[in-house]
């Protein structure tokens, strides 16, 4: 497996690609990688001719320099991951802070229509101007034909659709579904860093989602939102940052149900000082 530190390497395997008719999948990632990123790299693989993993933890995505320092850093481990999935058909890009950024590490300012302030963009100050930089940088480098996103980070996937769509940028983006371990807790690179206790008490946030789903086909919005708080409020472990019901074309959060709308419930919830987050379809 090719792995890839200079962008003119990885700008002339795509280029050979290419030019023997071949599509490019991309699947940008900042490492630490688990089952849930092999799922989208699998996904790509079986859509695609070859496929382009980035391993980059990018700096202008943190708001929080503590976070960014010990966001776990490992690239051996991952290429042998990557390794179990193919051997010659992915291809790492795993460039230094300087390929990326040269000596500007600062994030480009963008519009993405609103949905940049909602949820995780209320808590993290500057964040999808960050992941739309590296997010653009990265498509500009590796010119892939898709690029697939997890539905974990629903936000996300729905600004990078906005972001290809205002800049033009001619890569399909694909969601795929959140991969769970078998408790049903989202796979996430945090869990790892999770204690004992946290870890075990961690599947209840994705049971309330599924207790709140049911709920929602009876009850309003406040009141779902409502119930989830008391359920918090009585765990000891699990922390509430923010629930939420949103229409996901907008993200804003739901007044009044409408038929004819599609909403997910988000949620964001601290155990101990490891943040997680999770969402999930209502309708
Ligand atoms: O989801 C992530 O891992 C990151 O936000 C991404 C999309 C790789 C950009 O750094």
């Amino acid at each position: 497996m090719e792995v890839y530190k200079q962008k003119e390497d990885v700008i002339r395997a795509v280029s050979a690609f290419k030019s023997q008719k071949k599509s490019v999948g991309m699947v940008p990632t900042m490492g630490a990688l688990h089952q849930g990123h092999l799922q989208l790299v699998i996904k790509a693989l079986a859509q695609n001719d070859y496929v382009v993993v980035s391993v980059f933890v990018n700096p202008t995505q943190f708001d929080n320099q503590d976070d960014l320092k010990k966001y776990p850093r490992t690239l051996e481990a991952d290429v042998e991951l990557l390794k179990t999935v193919h051997k010659d058909a992915i291809v790492v890009y795993a460039p230094s802070v300087e390929d990326v950024y040269a000596d500007q590490v600062v994030s480009e300012r963008f519009d993405f229509e609103g949905l940049e302030f909602e949820m995780e963009g209320k808590f993290r100050e500057g964040h999808f101007d960050g992941v739309g930089t590296i997010v653009k940088r990265l498509f500009e480098i590796v010119t892939p034909d898709k690029a697939y996103f997890g539905e974990k980070d629903f936000q996300q996937l729905q600004i990078v659709k906005k972001l290809v769509e205002k800049q033009h940028i001619p890569v399909d983006v694909v969601g795929c579904e959140i991969h769970r371990e078998v408790s049903g807790l989202a796979m996430s690179s945090r869990n790892v860093r999770l204690t004992k206790a946290h870890s075990n008490e961690a599947p209840f946030i994705y049971k309330t989602l599924k207790a709140a789903k049911i709920k929602f086909g009876t009850e309003s919005a406040t009141k779902v939102t409502e119930w989830v708080a008391q359920q918090f409020k009585a765990n000891d472990l699990l922390a509430l940052e923010y629930f939420l019901i949103a229409d996901v074309s907008t993200l804003k959060p739901v007044k009044r149900k409408s038929n004819n709308k599609q909403y997910r419930a988000f949620i964001a919830v601290f155990a101990g000082d490891i943040r997680l987050i999770d969402n999930i379809a209502l309708n």
